[in-house]
């Protein structure tokens, strides 16, 4: 199994074994498909059944899309995006646009609202060839939506109409929706998010896996070792199952009052997997009034800021640590003459090592102020490694949410601020609720 779960410093043995029959209940609701939700798990089966002949269309996609371009647009929001960018910084660098390549940069947009974001993309495109892959389940999404509107002008004022088609890309539902019907009228080729696979659990799909092969990933490796991980997973009904150990861990942890879970990694080039990881298990979990909230740090940077908070702060937090065995690079430390910063005691020492000890310090300190420690390790940053990752937590959340005693597929509240926004934007249909919401804000 290439992820590995130590809760050493988490949950005694004894804790984890007294809530085996509810894991086991968790698991069997899970894998057998009976839980509130049930037609959403298409991601479980997802890397044996997905769709052999659209993965063939991918790569060959994402061959045309790096003969022809310099910049790719991945226009999509929450699900929609976060995995793709989590794998391409995770397994590419988070400087990927700026690193040299023979494939083209790529840029997110329409994940806010902001003018100034979307000007200063299109400066940064500038006069360079640039195609768009628009990624939306309901394809009525507001922000890229909005996203999309620009970038399209843009091609057609570019190419022209018949050349833009050639550089648009539509990932949606196989036959609803606003986006499929565009795509449909106007020509441009599309890949289909399964019906039954929610957008946080999607970046398996042509979701991720386009803009993913584009930036030069294997997505063949990494289908291969998620489907031997999801085979793992789902046989093991023990505490030796990582996704066990993880899951009880953390849910007997919430009982013990400790209601954040932070995410951190010793590793900058994680940070949008944490990204990613906090949709996944807060859209999944967050409801009910139930759930922990998912936060996340980047360390050791984040041990100079929010470090003193963790060490000292109100005791309501536990740490999940991703740790990754093997990085990319051996950096070795110099010696300087005047050794000013006291530092030549390190000369010659790998920074993998410093690092390391960075790592065990840390977990002792908060362990010690009452932040008990989970620790997920992952052998190295390649994307056998990152399939296995992406499918762990996947299954995790869904076993967790279960556990929890709630759908982990639903995400009903994150309608709320869209009604109200529409109500306030005058658009038609929302009207009822306008001068309601704007006595509100005027009182
Ligand atoms: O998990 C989810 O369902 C959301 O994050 C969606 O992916 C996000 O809101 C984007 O939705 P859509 O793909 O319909 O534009």
């Amino acid at each position: 199994m290439a992820i590995k779960v130590s809760t050493k410093y988490a949950v005694s043995e004894e804790a984890l074994r007294s809530i085996s029959d509810e894991m086991k209940s968790a698991h069997h609701t899970l894998v057998e498909g009976i839980g509130a939700g049930n037609d959403y798990l298409g991601w479980l089966t997802l890397p044996r059944d997905y769709d052999k002949e659209e993965f063939s269309r991918i790569k060959a996609v994402a061959k045309k899309i790096q003969d022809t371009s310099e910049v790719l647009l991945v226009i999509g929001i929450g699900g929609s995006y976060l995995g793709a960018r989590a794998a391409i910084e995770l397994l590419k660098s988070p400087y990927y646009n700026q690193l040299p390549k023979n494939t083209p940069e790529i840029y997110f947009v329409g994940n806010n609202i902001s003018g100034d974001y979307l000007t200063e993309i299109v400066e940064l495109i500038g006069t360079r060839d640039f195609s768009v892959n628009v990624i939306s389940k309901s394809g009525t999404t507001t922000e890229p939506a909005i996203a999309f509107r620009i970038f399209k002008t843009m091609l057609e004022e570019r190419y022209g109409k018949g050349g833009a088609k050639e550089r648009i890309y539509a990932t949606t539902d196989k036959a609803r929706g606003a986006l499929k019907s565009l795509a449909d009228s106007e020509g441009y080729e599309t890949f289909v998010i399964p019906d039954n696979v929610g957008g946080r659990y999607s970046v398996l799909t042509p979701v991720g896996l386009l803009p993913i092969a584009v930036a030069g990933v294997d997505i063949d490796a990494m289908m291969d070792s998620t489907e031997k991980t999801m085979q793992a997973l789902i046989a093991d009904e023990s505490f030796e199952n990582p996704a066990w150990r993880y899951v009880g861990a953390r849910n007997l942890l919430y009982r013990d009052a400790k209601k954040t879970e932070i995410l951190g990694c010793f590793e900058p080039r994680f940070r949008f997997m944490a990204e990613w990881w906090k949709q996944l298990f807060g859209e999944s979990e967050g409801k009910d009034g139930k759930g922990l909230f998912p936060a996340s740090v980047d360390f050791t940077a984040d041990l100079h800021s929010m470090g003193q908070y963790i060490q000292e702060g109100e005791r309501t937090l536990f740490e999940t640590i991703v740790t990754i065995e093997n990085p990319n690079h051996n950096v070795v430390i110099g010696a300087t003459e005047d050794n000013l910063d006291g530092l030549n005691f390190l000369a010659g020492v790998n920074m993998a090592h410093v690092n390391r000890q960075a790592f065990l310090g840390t977990v002792l300190a908060h362990v010690d102020g009452g932040v008990p420690n989970i620790e997920i390790s992952m052998e190295r940053t390649d994307a056998a490694s990152f399939g296995a990752l992406v499918y762990f937590f996947e299954f995790a959340c869904g076993l967790s949410g279960y556990f929890l005693g709630v759908n982990p597929f639903n995400q009903p509240g994150v309608e709320a601020y869209k009604k109200n926004m529409f109500a306030l934007l005058g658009k038609p249909g929302y009207e009822d609720s306008t001068a309601a919401l704007r006595s509100r804000l005027d009182a």
